[in-house]
């Protein structure tokens, strides 16, 4: 040991009672921090930088639609935790869930056994998907859901191919960052990733084709039919993954007709088709599932983010022979299937079809929707507006006819909405669509108090 570590492991072990370190200054000034409410002090010491975050507030907590702030004050929360929240906060019968399930077992590990809520929710599951989808195996997170299907597809088809597409987002584990390209920050310096993954061009209707959504169906059909021509045989392709709207990507809806076609060229070349339902998943989009808008039925359908209300969970569906054909010890997890997280799934679900919320999601997003359209008939700093129910997106442009991406006029949008009591993110490779995630229990009066806030946020702001 050099003499230095050795003074810094005698200093530790000086201050330490049994190894817990008892350092009184910098307890001493982290409670004074915390005491203060000032958590982005009390954090950005030992907390890795490397998440990038919207926001530099500390918050309290939340209850309904609104998050609190340590000072007191309350923000309508539009993001949802990334769509993750989607009843809102401290809902009752979701606390309810979590604090029973609590008060009788936190884990075994699924392998040890059966517990009720686990099982009680993979049959719910089972049931708000449409048939032959009937079988689960759940996980802790998005990303984890996206490797069990790439891991299944593999698998079970005995061919090594992966095909994405360019633009989509699946999560930042290695197998789930080498089917993602929404952001080239995203694989910088990962290398090697993946082997036989293939992208090939998302049918991005605003973007490259004039807002002709056939344009962009055969555009990306025939890139699709070029890759399979040229570079890997589709006998050799395992899987095709797609989310039906790309999220982080941009909140761009892939048209019905494509992911027809998409489904047609999969059944007619054996290989599996997977809907990434993550963020789309689970009412969000005025339909349980973004997919059923195009009569499509996946092979393996993707979950996590909303199906526990912010409890980490994850899942996968498919057809039950493709499970078994997976076979048994194949994939595994610790803590995957939580009782405590399935239970709060399951007052999700359940709260979702006693109240009627897949219906809320369609009728409060068309609101959404024409507000943010009529807003952008006034406003030609906004290109685009588009979505499914209650994911909704304003692409911000630098210029209505060359399309060109504004990302920091959107950036500050953000900014200026929070200020004035509104949470909303943005997304998209160039960072410039303001995404609008309200919790799917939201009310027409909630609506309208988000769209005028953003309204006021860029009558605050000063066009160029
Ligand atoms: C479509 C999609 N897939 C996968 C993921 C990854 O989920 P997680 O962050 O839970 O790993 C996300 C997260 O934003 C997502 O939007």
């Amino acid at each position: 040991m050099d003499p230095t570590a050795k003074e810094q492991a005698a200093a530790f072990a000086a201050a330490s009672s049994n190894g817990v370190p008892v350092d009184g200054a910098r307890a001493a000034e982290s409670s004074a921090l915390a005491a203060k409410g000032d958590f982005a002090a009390l954090s950005k010491p030992h907390l890795s930088p490397i998440l990038g975050r919207y926001f530099e507030r500390s918050w309290s907590h939340g209850e309904g639609h609104l998050l609190y702030d340590t000072a007191g004050r309350g923000f309508l929360d539009f993001a949802c935790g990334i769509a993750t929240t989607s009843l809102g906060h401290h809902h009752p019968a979701v606390t309810a869930a979590i604090k029973d399930q609590a008060d009788k077992l936190l884990h075994i590990c699924n392998a040890l056994g059966y517990l009720e809520p686990v099982g009680q929710l993979s049959s719910m599951l089972a049931d708000v998907c449409p048939d032959p989808l009937d079988t689960v195996f759940f996980c802790n997170s998005g990303a984890e859901a996206v490797e069990a299907a790439l891991k299944l597809a593999r698998r079970v088809t005995g061919r090594p191919g992966l095909i994405a597409f360019r633009g989509a987002f699946h999560g930042r584990t290695f197998g789930a960052a080498s089917v993602t390209s929404s952001s080239i920050n995203y694989r910088l310096g990962y290398e090697p990733l993946l082997p036989s993954v293939y992208l090939t061009p998302f049918p991005n209707v605003y973007r490259y084709f004039g807002d002709d959504e056939e344009a962009a169906s055969a555009g990306a059909i025939a890139a699709l039919h070029t890759l399979l021509g040229h570079e890997i045989p589709p006998s050799s392709v395992a899987a095709i993954i797609i989310e039906p709207i790309q999220g982080e990507g941009g909140f761009n809806p892939a048209p019905a007709a494509f992911l027809r076609q998409l489904r047609a060229l999969c059944d007619q070349h054996g290989i599996l088709l997977i809907a990434d339902e993550v963020q789309t998943g689970i009412a969000r989009t005025g339909r349980m599932w973004a997919f059923e808008d195009s009569g499509i039925v996946p092979d393996i359908v993707c979950v996590a983010k909303a199906l526990a209300n912010g409890l980490p969970l994850g899942a996968i569906v498919s057809r039950r022979e493709l499970q078994e054909a997976w076979g048994v010890g194949a994939h595994g997890t610790t803590f995957g299937g939580n009782p405590v997280s399935c239970a709060a799934g399951v007052a999700v679900l359940r709260t979702i079809a006693e109240q009627g919320l897949v219906a809320n999601s369609a009728a409060r997003g068309e609101e959404l929707l024409g507000g943010l359209r009529a807003i952008m008939s006034e406003d030609p700093r906004i290109g685009d507006v588009r979505g499914r129910g209650l994911m909704v997106g304003a692409e911000f442009v630098k210029d209505a006819a060359t399309r060109d991406p504004d990302g920091e006029t959107c950036e500050a949008i953000l900014q200026a909405c929070a200020e004035l009591g509104l949470l909303v993110l943005n997304c998209g490779t160039h960072h410039n669509v303001v995404r609008f995630l309200p919790p799917i229990d939201v009310t027409s009066e909630e609506i309208g108090r988000g769209l005028d806030m953003f309204r006021s946020a860029l009558r605050a702001m000063p066009r160029n």
